[in-house]
């Protein structure tokens, strides 16, 4: 069973790992299959989903939202995440020539009703600005996600994307603190080990959540000399952790950064979550964690 966790002293109470739902309609998938999946995660302890107004192009917290009201009571085992902040141009609003980001208060507060209403709850665990916005400042950005809070719209708020620097200056204008900060960390992506983005995180004793974990399905990619690198590496260390496949220890290296991220994992496939749900009880010796650092570079620590 999955372990829960707090990610921020006033934040919110999650699963350990997180599901995704960007790619939840890859696959043509109906309301029922959707259903199928959030079931299971909750049999497995995943209760956190993360999803986002933009993903589908604007489609999926719709299907969510059906998914959800095929069985009265799910919504309650359920932590959800959603975001808001990117928009492109498609179908839908035509009348957009550029893709834009928008985190000014107003736009925030007005998406946010959106995906309630399209999700069928009254409120989010957590909201996420989804990525930053040059041109909205803080106090506006702020005043929008704390008018949200007070309304008991977002139980609360947090970034997406934010480098440290933006991080501290929004946060300096919360009521209450950013919960998190969701960033794209893997074995093929480790800049927030580099950027201070962790840190930061460690020092306001939160958790980031982390985007991608097996980096958009490229770690199995075999044209690329990082994966097949870590592959052979991952060979290595499978018996030492009970058979462990590659995207297991690929979860577990995210799991032990003493930044306690949560990988929000992305796939579609059932069997693919009960694995990643496996990978929650594995702990990575030091050196098997930077082995596998080693061969995601290509070549020994400095
Ligand atoms: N905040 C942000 O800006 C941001 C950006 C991107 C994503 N996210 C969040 O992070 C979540 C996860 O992102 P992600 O979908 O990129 O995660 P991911 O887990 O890194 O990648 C999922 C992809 O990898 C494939 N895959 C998984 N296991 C595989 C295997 N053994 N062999 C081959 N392919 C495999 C999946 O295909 P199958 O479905 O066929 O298994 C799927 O296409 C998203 O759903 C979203 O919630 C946030």
């Amino acid at each position: 069973m999955i372990t829960r966790t707090k990610i921020a002293p006033t934040g919110p109470e999650f699963s350990r790992l997180v599901y995704g739902s960007w790619r939840m309609l890859d696959d043509g998938a109906s309301a029922q299959d959707i259903n199928r999946r959030l079931h299971r995660c909750v049999e497995l302890g995943i209760t956190t989903i993360d999803t986002a107004e933009i993903y589908g192009l604007y489609q999926v917290e719709a299907a969510l939202g059906r998914a959800l009201a095929l069985s009265p009571g799910l919504r309650d085992k359920l932590e959800i995440v959603t975001k808001a902040g990117i928009y492109i141009p498609h179908k839908l609003n035509p009348e957009r020539k550029v893709g834009f980001y928008d985190a000014s208060g107003a736009r925030l507060v007005q998406s946010v009703e959106h995906s309630l209403h399209l999700l069928g709850t009254d409120r989010v665990e957590l909201f996420l600005v989804h990525r930053p916005d040059w041109l909205s400042g803080i106090d506006d950005t702020a005043g929008g996600l704390n008018q949200l809070l007070r309304a008991g719209k977002i139980r609360s708020a947090g970034v997406s994307n934010y480098s440290a620097t933006q991080f501290a200056a929004l946060n300096s204008r919360m009521d209450q603190p950013l919960a998190t900060n969701q960033l794209e960390f893997h074995l093929l992506h480790m800049n927030p080990i580099y950027d201070g983005t962790l840190d930061q995180c460690q020092t306001q004793r939160i958790q980031p959540m982390a985007w991608s974990p097996l980096a958009g399905g490229r770690l199995f990619d075999p044209g690329n000399a990082a994966a097949i690198r870590l592959g052979k590496a991952a060979a290595v260390l499978s018996a030492k952790y009970g058979q462990a496949t590659l995207e297991q220890l690929a979860y577990a290296w995210i799991l032990a950064h003493p930044s306690h991220p949560l990988p929000v994992i992305g796939t579609n496939k059932i069997e693919r979550i009960e694995s990643a749900a496996h990978s929650a009880g594995i702990t990575l010796d030091r050196e098997d964690w930077y082995a596998l650092w080693v061969a995601a570079h290509g070549h020994n620590i400095p």
